[in-house]
């Protein structure tokens, strides 16, 4: 069996061979962490976006969007605690030359030992059969209680570390657990040191009168400088809430994984406004909406757990992350944060301006709380693809990569084929196309043969491919076969729409999300 970083390294092959991400100005050999995506990639990435566009505007009659500019007022950034305290601590093996997150670094060593406590219970599980109690051999097997008192132990340094943001303490937890570099596989590190993540650039014509301005690492305080435009031009009543979608950029240290972790990427974020009080209410009642949310594709329920923070921004009392089981372990998809009234109180300090809401319920003016929920796109896509990737051999000995995407996230919904190049197909699959064409994006394909065409579009994860044969010209029924199980049906052309609008609709999604 193929190792996760093989299906990893596959995937990442993959989605430049068909049209999904390509490494960005790849013709001057790429820039670091920095991605594009291609025809298929944007079109995916659109229906995500969608996906929780819609599910945030439609569903919620108290959430209303705005898109805000990326570049702001450099004051906003003193203001939000990001020039200050947006760093990453970093560490240089002095050997390889290469650079680390110290936390980073840490944290895999954490992982490292929860990998080392599972495999002793897979091999007892094994052993023992069906009468094994994990949680009983967890609590007493001598070795597994070695591996979780090491791990609670390093766990409890770390967090006092980071939390202190005592940076000699990393090292030497660094160097206590002998983690090594796994380029030069020394263990000749410096010291910790903190970075800065922001982008920064100049705005105005001449050099001394141009503003250091920088490019948002986050979306949200477009939301928060904007709050009481919202509200008071949408006349809007906490709760409520603000979302938006938008370009962030960050000058990540360590960028790998692919676009896992890049330098400009984009995130969907909502801040919902609350009274102060209610925020934990609000944080528990985010992160089930959003746990559904996911689970809703049907990716596969155990591959999502909720991560608490180690350490709190500097702006949060709350903080969890979602995480998607990659290839390459659990990672964070999404943060929610109970953001307090921070970034409200800092905005009302730093311009002057006083930033508050009348509740006309509890006739008192306040400044509100906030619960933030905060996705990554690109994280997202990428968790979509590493749940749909899938190499199968077919009962015919051949093989085939099949995206099983979602069929509401699919590039393509539907992939019209003529049997033949000749006889009246074509015009007539291209009557088909044209009937389809205006709600769904079609593709038409009457190149090689079926089985060739079929794998092309297993290969972007095409949900239905809807073949026009001879028969067709008589009982006007199409061949529809559903990409999953490869399985054919007859449909007739008048059901095909209804068919297809039922298959690929977001509707469906949402009432599993509202009536769970
Ligand atoms: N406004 C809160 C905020 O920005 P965050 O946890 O730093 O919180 C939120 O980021 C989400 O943005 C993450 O869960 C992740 O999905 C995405 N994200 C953050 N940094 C990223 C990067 N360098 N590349 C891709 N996605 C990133």
């Amino acid at each position: 069996m193929a190792s996760q970083e093989d299906v990893f390294k596959k995937l990442v092959a993959h989605c430049k061979e068909y049209g999904f991400v390509f490494p960005s100005s790849e013709i001057y050999d790429g820039l670091g962490a920095v991605y594009d995506y291609g025809q298929n990639g944007v079109e995916l990435k659109n229906n995500i976006k969608k996906y929780w566009w819609d599910s945030m505007i439609l569903l919620h009659e108290n959430i209303v969007g705005i898109d805000a500019a990326i570049f702001m007022h450099p004051t906003t950034w003193k203001a939000s605690g990001h020039v200050d305290a947006f760093n990453d601590p970093l560490i240089d093996n002095r050997d390889s030359k290469k650079r680390y997150r110290a936390d980073v670094l840490i944290e895999e060593q954490l992982a490292k030992y929860d990998e080392k406590i599972d495999k002793e219970i897979e091999k007892a599980a094994k052993k023992f059969g069906d009468s094994f109690d994990a949680e009983l051999y967890k609590n007493t097997n001598p070795r597994v209680q070695e591996h979780i008192a090491k791990r609670e132990a390093l766990h409890a340094r770390y967090t006092k570390a980071l939390n202190a943001n005592d940076l000699v303490e990393l090292k030497n937890i660094i160097l206590d657990e002998g983690i090594v570099c796994p380029i030069s596989g020394t263990r000749n590190w410096t010291d910790v040191r903190q970075f800065n993540l922001m982008f920064s650039t100049e705005m105005g014509s001449t050099a001394d009168g141009a503003m250091k301005i920088f490019l948002r690492p986050e979306t949200a305080q477009g939301i928060f400088v904007n709050f009481l435009n919202v509200q008071k031009t949408g006349r809007l009543k906490v709760p409520f809430g603000i979302a938006q979608i938008g370009k962030a950029f960050r000058n990540e240290i360590v960028a790998r994984q692919f676009i896992f972790r890049m330098r400009e990427f984009e995130q969907m974020e909502m801040q919902f406004f609350v009274r102060p009080g209610e925020e934990l209410k609000w944080f528990e009642h985010w992160k089930q909406f959003r746990l559904k949310w996911h689970k809703a594709l049907g990716l596969g329920d155990h591959k999502y757990r909720f991560h608490d923070h180690d350490k709190l921004a500097h702006y949060a009392n709350a903080a969890t992350d979602i995480e998607f089981e990659m290839p390459f372990g659990f990672k964070e998809v999404e943060g929610i944060h109970s953001r307090t009234d921070f970034d409200l109180s800092q905005h009302a300090k730093y311009s002057g301006k006083k930033i508050e809401y009348f509740d006309p319920e509890l006739n008192k003016s306040y400044t509100p709380y906030v619960i933030e929920t905060s996705i990554g796109v690109d994280r997202m896509f990428l968790s979509i693809m590493s749940a749909a990737y899938t190499e199968e051999t077919l009962e015919n000995g051949e093989n085939r990569v099949v995206l099983k995407l979602p069929a509401v996230l699919a590039p393509v919904k539907a992939c019209v084929m003529p049997l033949v190049k000749k006889d009246g197909l074509p015009e007539k699959a291209r009557e088909i196309m044209n009937m389809l064409k205006f709600d769904f994006k079609c593709a038409y394909d009457e190149k090689d043969s079926i089985g060739k065409r079929y794998r092309r579009q297993d290969a972007i994860g095409t949900p239905f491919c809807v073949t026009i044969d001879h028969d067709t010209l008589n009982d006007n029924c199409v061949t529809v076969r559903h990409r999953d199980t490869m399985q054919q049906e007859r449909v007739n052309i008048e059901q095909l729409h209804a068919m297809l609008a039922d298959e690929v609709n977001m509707k469906k999604l949402f009432k599993k999300i509202v009536e769970e």
